[in-house]
């Protein structure tokens, strides 16, 4: 076994690190508080290749492995969680999913766009009524005698929503038929009949912009349908189970940041005439901070290794994200407990960790979800 990394995987690590400290970092606070979209960002990340880590040169993106991956998307969490988020949709919700997918000529058209920055990419799969029993979904996909589809219906809470120039949509083509009548299309959001609603007000990761959208009467060409029809909800569980490595990674910066500047302070804050961190109280705490930190991290590099040799990793990107996402919101708890006044103060960004870690139990899947996925893989039962 070894535990260290090739030169590529460091120059991407190094890459994401350089842009985080100089631009993603800096900004963070503004763009919490503004709720603004960091689209100058997001065009430096993507011309560095870190919107298609994954993706093959010939496609617009880096070339690069899982592992890659890993290493840029905790980097750019450590400095904001928000530029995560998108980072993430575009690299495994959007190009991932098309990567393994779509056909040359969806390849050709779609990732490249947003594999280099140009575009913003998004993926629809929730609906106001149907969140984690994600089969449950109503938005109608209705074909047509010429093979095209009429789509009618609302998606909620898509991220990227407010600014995404294609999303991959997943429609009902055959009600009846539960799962396997699902299909995903790929939609270009300047084509009539699309919309969009209001950007959501957030508890954290407010620079992600969230929002519903909305089809009345969008026409989608065969050429639109992802892979087969019916096959759509495979595609979402396959693409989902990529995706949840990039949140946990996502979950390990956010953590790494609530970490360090927990250390500093430790050493540097007095109380009853020493230092906080000499009370073994606090050492407590900061040896199980680094116990999560370095699990989660362990898992998730696992689930991203076994993916990039081709095995199956459904239930290692589960374990990854439960255990990362878990171990960030508590260690973010603990670095606001130990911060105390200043972790719950603006001035400091130990309340914004504590805000963002929260969203890493909830979407792409809750933590009841991955306890579901994981235990029905285990024990082969339902
Ligand atoms: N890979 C491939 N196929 C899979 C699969 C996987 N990981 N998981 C399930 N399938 C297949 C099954 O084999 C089954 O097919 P067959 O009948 O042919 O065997 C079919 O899909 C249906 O599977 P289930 O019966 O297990 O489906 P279910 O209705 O019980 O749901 C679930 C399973 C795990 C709960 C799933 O619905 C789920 O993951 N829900 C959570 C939804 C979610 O994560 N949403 C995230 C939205 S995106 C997002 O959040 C983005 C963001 O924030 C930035
Ligand atoms: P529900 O499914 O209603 O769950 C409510 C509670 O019941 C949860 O605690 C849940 O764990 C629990 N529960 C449900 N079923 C079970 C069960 N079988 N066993 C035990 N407990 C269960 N979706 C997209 O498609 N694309 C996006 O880009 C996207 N971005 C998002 C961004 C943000 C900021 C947020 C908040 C959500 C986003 N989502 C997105 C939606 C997200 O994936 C869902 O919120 C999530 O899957 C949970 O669905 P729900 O909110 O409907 O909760």
């Amino acid at each position: 076994m070894d535990f260290s990394f090739t030169e590529e995987q460091l120059m991407i690590q190094d890459v994401a690190r350089r842009i985080a400290q100089e631009k993603v970092g800096p900004s963070a606070e503004h763009f919490d508080r503004s709720g603004e979209f960091p689209l100058e960002n997001i065009r430096l990340m993507g011309e560095n290749g870190l919107m298609g880590i994954e993706v093959p040169t010939e496609y617009g993106g880096a070339g690069m492995d899982p592992v890659a991956y890993v290493l840029a998307m905790v980097e750019i969490a450590a400095a904001d969680a928000a530029h995560s988020t998108i980072m993430s949709v575009n690299n495994s919700l959007f190009c991932n999913g098309i990567l393994t997918h779509g056909t040359e000529a969806q390849k050709q058209e779609y990732v490249g766009a947003i594999a280099e920055g140009r575009e913003i990419g998004a993926f629809a799969l929730t609906e106001p009524q149907s969140g984690s029993d994600a089969t449950a979904m109503r938005c109608r996909a209705v074909k047509q005698a010429d093979g095209s589809f009429v789509i009618n219906g609302k998606k909620s809470w898509i991220t990227s929503g407010p600014v995404a120039r294609y999303i991959v949509l997943f429609a009902m083509t055959e009600p009846d038929k539960g799962a396997k009548g699902i299909t995903a299309f790929l939609i270009d959001t300047t084509k009539p009949g699309f919309g969009r609603g209001k950007t959501e007000p957030k508890l954290g990761i407010r620079a992600s912009a969230t929002c519903e959208i909305e089809f009345n009467d969008f026409v989608a060409t065969a050429d639109d349908v992802l892979g087969k029809e019916g096959e759509g909800f495979k595609i979402a569980m396959s693409v989902l189970d990529a995706g949840r490595i990039g949140i946990a990674s996502q979950a390990i910066g956010i953590a790494r940041a609530a970490y360090e500047a927990t250390l500093a302070y430790v050493k540097e804050r007095k109380a009853f005439g020493q230092p906080i961190g000499a009370f073994q109280m606090t050492q407590a705490k900061i040896a199980d901070m680094k116990c999560k930190l370095d699990a989660s991290l362990l898992l998730t590099l696992r689930a991203a290794w076994l993916k990039g040799q081709g095995k199956r990793f459904t239930t290692e990107a589960s374990v990854a994200k439960l255990t990362a996402s878990e171990a960030c919101m508590w260690i973010a708890h603990q670095a606001v407990q130990i911060h105390a006044g200043m972790g719950y103060s603006k001035e400091m960004p130990i309340e914004r960790y504590f805000r963002d870690a929260k969203i890493t139990e909830i979407y792409e899947g809750t933590s009841e979800i991955q306890r579901l996925v994981i235990a029905r893989n285990e024990t082969g039962l339902r």
